[in-house]
């Protein structure tokens, strides 16, 4: 008989494995914690949406529309549906359909997979996680500031150092058109020097030009015209008040006067966090302003600004600084020999539970249970703070052997508990005896 096929994941979409779950969740943590603190509230939105959203949101010629949606139709209705590529779109349809933003301004923030079908490499997945927050019915520079200064503490909570924001004004459509029309004429005039994709792009999208990686272009692409020489005064005030309050709070940044990003819906501020740790996918948070938006869905003109976070990548960054402190699996483990003392060890493992501990029971593998030692080695390897050891001589006095596994081996203690003391026991030295700060994330370089 020949061996079935071993069917695998999908290129370019992970799976997240035990070894990797504690970091993920140490970052999603801290990552809601400072969401809450700033008053973002959650919501969650569907994975498909229909695809004419995206292309209206995110604009029809941009890569992302052109060529990496998951667009499928549906077999059942003929419906043109996409797996979301980005998650503000879903935040700005479902603002509008629930009218979240009737009693003012919101503060909404996201996290869960994006698809976009883009070549896979380090950094650059077809399914990856975004974190993202959106701040909708504010105008001014201060919710710009704040999302930058959210994303700031952040970095320091995880103890992420080597990231730089870059910061930029595309200003709004009547300024952006100004500097096209020049943009293209500049372009036309150096028409020799474009490749083929700029070519491509120099009528429908000629501001992504100044994005191009192709080194023969650099030089040419560094005389064109700086949209930041056509803001107005307005777009310019709002940009020197968002620059004020960052210097203000002591947030470095560097005005990066190429920063378009890669959808069209933004205008005004526009920014990226980037490290150099990476490789070549070294942004790890972008986002904008988006104020226009609203309104071309359908809605009430209101003023939005967010950012998104790539997932896979903070996680990475997190790795090469060296494995946190991780926290163990469990709080207990419970060790038993014999059928009463596993019947008891069960029960108490239960009770334990119901004070809030995570317990952790030895349970039978095909080769049975295993030894008093084999089971004291999982115990170990489980990270528990402490193990609660029944054996046959236990069962018959109504105690249990708690034993101590932080610390070196020679200082682990071992106490006698009776049965009906072990929870207190344990929750005495668990809980009173550690603080749980975990505002800051520890490495072992
Ligand atoms: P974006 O720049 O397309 O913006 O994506 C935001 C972040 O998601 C990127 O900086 C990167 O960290 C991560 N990312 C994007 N594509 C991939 C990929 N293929 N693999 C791994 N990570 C990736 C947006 O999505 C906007 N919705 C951000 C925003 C929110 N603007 C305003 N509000």
């Amino acid at each position: 008989m020949s061996k079935p096929e071993k069917i695998v994941a999908i290129k370019g979409m992970n799976d997240i494995l035990p070894g990797d779950a504690p970091l993920w969740e140490l970052f999603e943590n801290t990552t809601e914690t400072i969401l809450k603190s700033y008053g973002y509230q959650k919501i969650v939105t569907p994975i498909v949406e229909e695809t004419k959203l995206f292309a209206r949101a995110i604009g029809a010629v941009t890569d992302i529309v052109e060529k990496e949606m998951y667009s499928f139709t549906d077999s059942m209705n003929g419906d043109q549906l996409t797996l979301r590529p980005e998650g503000t779109a879903g935040a700005v349809r479902a603002v509008l359909e629930h009218n979240l933003a009737y009693d003012g301004p919101k503060r909404l923030w996201y996290k869960g997979p994006m698809f976009r079908h883009e070549r896979p490499q380090r950094g650059r997945y077809r399914q990856f996680f975004q974190f993202g927050a959106e701040a909708f019915g504010f105008s001014g520079p201060d919710i710009d500031a704040e999302l930058i200064m959210l994303c700031r503490r952040l970095w320091d909570d995880l103890g992420i150092e080597n990231v730089r924001l870059e910061l930029n004004s595309i200003g709004n459509a009547e300024e952006r058109n100004r500097h096209r029309a020049d943009l293209i004429a500049y372009f036309e005039r150096h028409e020799d020097l474009l490749d083929a994709e700029a070519k491509r792009r120099l009528h429908a999208n000629p501001l992504r030009i100044l994005d191009t990686k192709n080194p023969a272009m650099q030089e040419m692409v560094g005389g064109a015209p700086r949209l930041l020489d056509y803001l107005g005064e307005e777009s310019l005030a709002h940009f020197e008040g968002l620059k004020k309050i960052l210097d203000r709070n002591a947030i470095q940044y560097t005005v990066n006067p190429r920063l378009v990003r890669g959808l069209d819906y933004y205008n005004r501020t526009v920014f990226e966090w980037v490290t150099d740790e990476l490789g070549a996918q070294g942004t790890i948070c972008a986002g904008g302003r988006y104020d226009p938006l609203i309104e071309q869905l359908g809605g009430k003109a209101t003023p939005a600004v967010g950012f998104a976070m790539g997932m896979e990548r903070i996680i990475e960054l997190m790795k090469a600084m060296g494995e946190p402190a991780a926290p163990g699996q469990c709080d207990v483990y419970m060790v038993h020999q014999g059928e009463e003392a596993q019947m008891l060890a069960f029960t108490l493992a239960e009770r334990i539970r119901d004070a809030g501990l995570d317990v952790v029971l030895h349970c039978a593998t095909p080769s049975g249970v295993g030894s008093f030692k084999s089971q004291m080695k999982k115990a170990d390897a489980s990270g528990a703070a402490f193990a609660v050891i029944i054996g046959e001589d236990e069962v018959a006095q109504g105690v249990a052997a708690v034993k101590s596994l932080r610390g070196e081996a020679g200082e682990q203690q071992q106490e006698t508990v009776a049965l009906e003391n072990v929870v207190d026991h344990l929750v005495d030295q668990i809980v009173g005896g550690h603080d749980h700060d975990h505002d800051h994330v520890h490495y072992h370089p």
